[in-house]
């Protein structure tokens, strides 16, 4: 039995979707743990393509239980809409699988207008933030005004709650914001309503994980947005307002860490960032555009377009040490088939000083030369490739030097969108290598 944490190495959109629903076939338990509906994991499965923003990916295979931990704000408008669409079409038949975190808070109408409206003020200052009001409920838990799930089946409470909370608000969006404020009626019917349809998830979730544990069940932790995000070591204040790093899977599902067992990060070939904020590799040119048109990188919660990049080992390298990564997983390899050289960066410099980890100062992180290693691409078409000998020897060579600059070993190589264009090396619910 085993305890994986999985998660994001870069700015998030690392292919996590589909890494976590290979894995999700050899684990009992699949927890969230942080985020929101800011996430958007995408799982393909034949035709058919789910984006999920709330529930686990593992709602898609059948018997398997799926937790949403305390660390995630839930919003319950898309929560009730996903669950439609996903049973809609043909998944997701028992209720009983699924598990919410009765401590979770709730992300409200007034912070999704309050974060859009924020970044409309902040004109060309702004974050880029997905507008689901992450930060701004984030931000209430924190201050100790958040309303819970467990709030919405006591009236009294939830009532209580909502009028103190709307006061402030309404305050706040009409004559800081210039937007409109929220009626309570309107609020208070919409939630109650909402709160009826989802309390048959309410659990008390970290005790059903410790149980499981305990009986030796394998656990999936799927982590949301990526390592450079982090609020505490991403970079900030372009990040989100959550701790996405693989001991925030302790804290949002209610676990001790000696109850970790593996973490494996998940590493594009490249590099994408969504929204506004540092990107020391990023490419403004014509690899560039061949990265975005060929990966299709589009964001999957806004359809923005992604900025894209070379590879970065010291990006990498900080989640290696920020998340204590045992294993990685490396996707869209495919993506870089065509390219004459590729670029992997290195170290940084900075007026003239050599970077090796990544700086903490926003001026640095804005202003560094990144410094690359480069090495010949390959024309072959990869994504059916099944076996490492197979891969052209420029692709060979270039997954090693990523493993020997951040100094962690590769279990999985992704090379599309289908289950079936994986290479799976090592699982990190076992020891052994295995056999194919
Ligand atoms: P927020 O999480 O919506 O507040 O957005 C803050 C920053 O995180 C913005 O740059 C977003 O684009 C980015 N972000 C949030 N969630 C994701 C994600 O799932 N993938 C990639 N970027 C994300």
């Amino acid at each position: 039995m085993a305890s994986v944490v999985v998660v994001g190495t870069q700015w998030g959109d690392e292919g996590k979707g589909k890494m976590v629903d290979l894995l999700t076939g050899f684990a009992h338990v699949i927890v969230r743990f942080q985020g929101g509906s800011n996430a958007g994991h995408t799982v393909v499965i034949g035709d058919d393509t789910f984006i999920f923003h709330q529930l686990p990916s593992g709602i898609l295979h059948e018997q398997k239980r799926c937790i949403v931990g305390s660390g995630v704000v839930l919003d319950p408008v898309n929560l009730v809409e996903e669950i439609r669409e996903v049973k809609e079409r043909g998944y997701f038949k028992d209720d009983r699988v699924l598990l919410i975190s009765e401590e979770a808070h709730m992300v409200m109408p007034y912070h999704k207008r309050i974060d859009v409206a924020r970044e409309k003020k902040r004109g060309a200052h702004k974050i880029g933030t997905t507008g689901r009001g992450i930060g701004p409920a984030y931000e209430d838990k924190m201050s100790r005004m958040g309303i819970r799930l467990v709030d919405l089946v006591d009236d009294e409470i939830f009532r209580e709650k909502l009028e103190r909370n709307l006061e402030e608000k309404n305050f706040y969006l009409v004559n800081y914001l210039q937007d409109e404020g929220f009626s309570f009626k309107e609020l208070y019917d919409q939630y109650r309503a909402l709160g009826e349809q989802i309390s048959c998830y309410m659990a008390n979730t970290s005790l059903i994980i410790n149980q499981a544990i305990e009986q030796g069940k394998d656990i999936l932790f799927e982590g949301a947005q990526g390592g450079l995000l982090d609020v505490d070591h991403g970079t900030y204040p372009y990040v989100t307002s959550s701790n996405t790093v693989a001991g925030s899977a302790c804290v949002g599902a209610g676990v001790g860490p000696v109850r970790i067992d593996r973490v494996m990060g998940i590493t594009k070939a490249y590099t994408t960032r969504v929204g506004g904020g540092p990107f020391p590799t990023e490419l403004d040119d014509a690899i560039g555009n061949h990265l975005r048109e060929k990966g299709g990188e589009y964001g999957a919660t806004t359809g923005r377009p992604r900025r894209c990049g070379w590879f970065d080992a010291v990006v990498v390298k900080h989640s290696v040490r920020m998340s204590g990564l045992t294993a990685l997983a490396l996707t869209k390899l495919d993506v870089l088939q065509g390219l004459e050289k590729i670029k992997i960066c290195t170290s940084y410099t900075f007026k003239d000083k050599k970077i090796q980890e990544f700086p903490a100062s926003l001026r640095i992180q804005n202003e560094c030369e990144p410094v690359y290693e480069e090495i010949s691409g390959w024309e072959e078409n990869i994504s059916t490739v099944k076996d490492m000998s197979d891969l052209p020897l420029n692709a060979q060579k270039y997954l090693k030097i990523i493993e020997q600059l951040v100094g962690v070993e590769i279990y999985m190589i992704s090379l599309g969108n289908e289950r079936s264009q994986t290479m799976m090396l090592k699982n990190p619910f076992y020891r052994t290598r295995e056999t194919r």
